[in-house]
Parts: structure tokens; sequence; C-alpha cells
């Protein structure tokens, strides 16, 4: 079983994913503000996956869209690609926040990443994770086991700021009252998100963004995805499984994780030759969403590699007769 690395350079599967990611975003693209978030995923889990049937790797789903007996396509441990070529981890998120799409709000995303075999850790018995996002600067400084004021001591001392200048992305949900209070305490201000955890992981360590951290209980499959943007990006993240019953949490440590570790990028994705995709459906903090006139789709997506660390922004025009 041949890996990526070891059939490298295979720089175009970097622009195989954005074809589709594209896709994905475009088939969403009327389900956009229809108020229907299983329509709006089914399309974009349909038309990432008729993309991925021509990507020329041999590609084993290890986060999807569920166990295969609740999802019928992009399940955990389904093969993707041709087959042929080198042999791959992929994970699948044909639309972070389907509620942000189906409400028609700011910030879903179609995403996919692809690492060489045996490199993702399949982080699916346990849903959520607890995590903590920053950029390059202050990544090596963060500890997740320190008190949330300490961790924004150290980000602005890495940044050269001070902690009332940083703002800091969290989930807007009931279980982070306490977390946001504390981010108050310490002088930091929040940016409440109303879905889509990948999206602002991202904006926290890309510089430019105003968003300096991300901090919270998301998606444990969507920590793994955005380990795979950082590897590429630089940053950190760190992540610590968040079971919500003992039934979840011996069932994770049945798979193998370990619910006391803190799960650092490389133990999230292993190895240094990770491909990211990531297309806008909604436009937000990352990228454009969908822009659609008489006779073009236009979409904005982000492409990273991180063996090479380049990061491309690529606008695309659609021809929406040829598309259809
Ligand atoms: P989906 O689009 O798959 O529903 O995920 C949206 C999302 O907001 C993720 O970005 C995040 O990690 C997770 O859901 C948080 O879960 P919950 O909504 O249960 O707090």
């Amino acid at each position: 079983m041949l890996t990526i690395s070891q059939l490298a350079p295979d720089r175009n599967l970097a622009l195989e994913l954005v074809r589709a990611t594209e896709a994905a975003a475009i088939a969403a693209g009327p389900w956009v503000g229809a108020g229907d978030k299983l329509s709006a995923d089914g399309a974009a889990v349909n038309a990432m996956r008729s993309l991925l049937s021509s990507v020329h790797f041999d590609g084993q789903v290890i986060i999807g869209e569920g166990e295969k007996d609740q999802a019928p396509m992009l399940f955990n441990g389904e093969k993707v690609g041709t087959g042929q070529g080198a042999a791959c981890d992929v994970a699948v998120d044909p639309i972070d926040g389907t509620r942000l799409t189906a409400m028609g709000l700011e910030n879903a995303l179609s995403v996919l990443a692809v690492a060489d075999a045996g490199t993702m850790l399949d982080a699916s018995s346990v849903f959520y994770m607890e995590k903590l996002v920053t950029g390059p600067e202050a990544a090596e400084f963060v500890d997740l086991r320190l008190p949330v004021k300490e961790n924004l001591r150290l980000i602005a001392k890495a940044t050269g700021r001070d902690i009332r200048q940083l703002t800091v992305s969290v989930l807007n949900r009931e279980r982070h009252q306490g977390l946001v209070t504390e981010i108050h305490e310490a002088g930091a201000r929040t940016r409440a998100l109303i879905d889509g955890d990948v999206a602002a992981a991202i904006a926290a360590v890309r510089e430019g963004t105003g968003i300096d951290a991300l901090m919270g209980i998301g998606g444990s499959p969507e920590g793994v995805i955005t380990a795979c943007a950082i590897k590429a990006l630089g940053g950190v993240i760190q992540g610590r499984m968040f079971p919500t019953s003992e039934e979840e949490r011996e069932r994770g440590i049945a798979a193998g994780l370990d619910m006391e570790k803190i799960y650092a990028t490389n133990d999230l994705v292993s190895g240094d030759n990770c491909y990211f995709s990531a297309t806008g459906i909604t436009t937000g903090d990352l990228l454009q969403g969908l822009r659609l006139d008489r006779h073009t789709i236009h979409t904005q997506s982000l492409a990273m590699r991180s063996a090479t660390g380049t990061v491309r922004v690529i606008d695309a025009e659609h021809s929406l007769t040829k598309w259809n």
C-alpha cells in the first residue's frame, strides 16, 4: 500500500479536492435559506461523493457522515476514489453548518481533507471535543489544562497585545455560559457562533480575520478536520474528548480514545502530508459564499497543502447551463 508521500509529488490532488467541495457547495445552493437542512445536506453529500469517485486515489472515509446504518453515503469506513493511486484517509463535511445553510445565515462551508493512510484519528465514537485553537504566535504556549484567563494572557503576550484587544469565537450554547463569563472577566471579547466551528477555527489561526482564538465544546470530527487545515496554516488545536454519557465514554475507551488526554494537532492528524479544501456556501469570516448571476455561479474556496504550506484562495466561475 503506497501513501501519498511515497507517490509524491501529487500536487494535483489539492485541486481535485477543490472540485469536490465546489460541487458540494453548488449542490447545496438551492437549499440556502430554504429551511430544509436534510435536503441541503443530502444534495451536498451526493455531489461530493460523485466528484470523489473520479479522483485518482485509494481513499477511505475516516471522518464521515456517521455509521453506515445511518449514513447511506460517505459513511465512516466507506471507500472513495478510483481505488488506484495513493492510499489515503479522508475526512468529509459536505456542509459544516447545515442549519446555517437552511436558515441562510453566514459561515456555512463545504469541507474535505485528505492525509496519508493511517494518520487521521478516528474520533467518531465520542461526538464532542473540548477545543482550544489559536494562531502560530501563541501555539507553543497555550495549554487547554490552564485556566481560560491564563491562556488569554499567553495569547496576548505572544501577539504583543492587551487581553482587551482579543476576540474569542465560542459556539452560542448553554454549556458555554461559564466559559463566556470567564472570557469576559479576563477582559477579552467573544464572538458568538450559531454553528460552524470549522470556519471559526480556521479564522482563529489566519491573520487579519479579527479572531484570535476558538474555545469551547464542538464536534470531534470537526476537530480532526480543523487539525488538517492547521497543518498547512500553522497554529494549534488542542482537544479533549467530551463524552456526554457513561456509555459514550466507555465506547470511546473501547475504540482506543483517552478521555484525559490533550490531543494536539499531531495527535489528531499525524504525519505532514495533508490536503485541505473548503468552499463557502454562505459568506462568512473566512470565505465568500455562493453568488449567482444570470449565467454564472461564483464560488470561493481555500486549498491548502501541508507539505508546502501553500494556501490558495480560488475564485471560480461556473457556467450555469453547463453545470446543470
Ligand atoms: P453540522 O452542520 O454538521 O450540523 O455541524 C454544525 C456544528 O456547529 C459544528 O460546526 C460544531 O462542531 C457542532 O455542530 C456543534 O454541535 P452542537 O450543535 O451539538 O453544539
